[in-house]
């Protein structure tokens, strides 16, 4: 099988290294990739907000499977474009996409579906914001209404600045959702779909904000860790029993049938799993774990969710143990990330690349915000953070800041939910 990835992040270099694991797999490439996709699979420019352009480069390559990372392709309609050109596609349909590309969707969608999720209010009128910001606190959560990379988002108990992130998004002419605060430890569940078999995969846990314990803005994803070792032993069933099998029916039900990778960004409250936020897609930096841990071949399962065959696929098999991941990232990030720093140290193939780019005189350098993902694995969890830490101090690279903390709490027997 001749596999495309669409993407440049290490969440599809995770993929592209997944994938090459499996027997099935013949050839890969991805389109744009990085650095250290084009170690491991063959690299072709395009231009990933374009569905024609993406279809076409499949159609080139020959592709049997295309799989596309990243939200702004399938928001846009890259995995219509690439099944009307008669290839398969590990990835919704832009009218399921809208699951994640609008928040307003997403609310609609669960309120059909008896989903529990957050109270949200819509404000569209900057005249009428004070009232609607009166009905929630005292921790107001405000949201742009769109596709924002995760940070769109602000969670504060200070209503001036609450105020002030929806004026500014107001002004910008996007929509603002306002949500009531959703308490405890936060869980991402990730689920391969075919439009109507949910297979759940090992539920983990990211670190949004830039600083350790949990400081500063909200950013794409500081680290994750998988599976969750103080989650309740029916964690996932119930979640898939309640929240994700009903979104996937009602979905279905609507004529815009979900294929591809639901994921739902979960508060897990003292009134049981309530839904953040749905994804269209594998989460950045949660699948460089979970990935790490899968042991049965992936192109098979990407294939049979999109061929719509996953009820006759065999159970998931896993590694024992836990995998880490931590990212590296440019000084100035998430506000004004520098690039074109040298990195080295960053050999090891258990080292991701995201922002990263091949200079012509050969030296690797930064080009984004979040540059590396290093992932390490262990029979524990602090086993599998000093793998981690580990692989993390060999990197070097000028101004580069990361979270010491990830999974260290988790690790520790400190998480709980009520
Ligand atoms: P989102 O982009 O919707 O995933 O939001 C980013 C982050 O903001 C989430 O991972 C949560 O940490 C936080 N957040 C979003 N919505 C809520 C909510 N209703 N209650 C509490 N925290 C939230
Ligand atoms: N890990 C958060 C995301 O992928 O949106």
């Amino acid at each position: 099988m001749r596999v495309l990835v669409i993407g440049s992040g290490a969440r599809e270099h995770a993929l592209l290294l997944a994938l090459s694991h499996d027997p099935t797999e013949t050839a890969l490439a991805c389109a744009p990739g990085n650095a250290g996709t084009a170690a491991v699979a063959e690299s072709y420019g395009v231009d990933v907000t374009d569905p024609v352009a993406v279809a076409a480069r499949a159609r080139e390559w020959d592709a049997d499977l295309v799989v596309i990372g990243p939200e702004v392709p399938l928001v846009a309609g890259a995995a219509d474009a690439v099944r009307a050109a008669g290839i398969a596609c590990f990835g919704p349909s832009a009218a399921a996409a809208r699951i994640e590309g609008s928040k307003a969707f997403a609310k609609e969608v669960m309120q059909a579906a008896g989903v529990p999720t957050a109270h949200g209010e819509i404000v569209i009128n900057p005249a009428k914001l004070d009232a609607a910001l009166s009905r929630f606190g005292p921790t107001w959560v405000v949201k742009d209404d769109g596709l924002a990379a995760g940070k769109g988002v602000l969670v504060t108990t200070d209503l001036a600045a609450a105020r002030n992130h929806a004026m500014i998004l107001l002004e910008n002419g996007h929509p603002v959702l306002l949500e009531s605060f959703l308490d405890g430890p936060e869980a991402s569940l990730f689920c391969v779909v075919d439009g109507t078999t949910v297979v759940p995969l090992l539920p983990a846990q990211d670190f949004k904000r830039v600083g350790d314990d949990d400081a500063g803005p909200n950013t794409g994803g500081m680290g994750a860790y998988a599976p969750l070792p103080w989650a309740p032993a029916d964690l996932v069933k119930d979640v898939v029993a309640k929240i994700i099998q009903p979104v996937v029916d009602e979905l279905a039900a609507r004529g815009t049938a979900f294929s591809g990778l639901l994921y739902a960004g979960l508060a897990l409250t003292s009134n049981g799993p309530q839904v953040i936020e749905f994804n269209c897609r594998f989460g950045d930096p949660e699948t460089q774990a979970v990935l790490a841990l899968l042991r049965t071949p992936i192109a098979a399962l990407l294939n049979a969710a999109a061929t719509g065959t996953l009820a006759a696929h065999p159970p998931l098999e896993w590694h024992d143990g836990y995998a880490v991941t931590v990212v590296i990232a440019a000084e100035g990030y998430p506000a004004r990330p520098r690039t074109g720093d040298v990195i080295t140290g960053a050999e090891h193939p258990d080292i991701l690349h995201a922002g990263t780019r091949r200079r012509d005189d050969g030296a690797i350098v930064s080009a984004g915000g979040r540059v590396l993902s290093v992932v390490g694995t262990g029979s524990t969890l602090t086993e599998a953070r000093e793998d981690a830490y580990r692989k993390v101090s060999e990197v070097h690279l000028a101004g580069s800041h990361h979270r010491t903390d990830i999974a260290a709490r988790a690790a520790k027997g400190e998480v709980t939910t009520r």
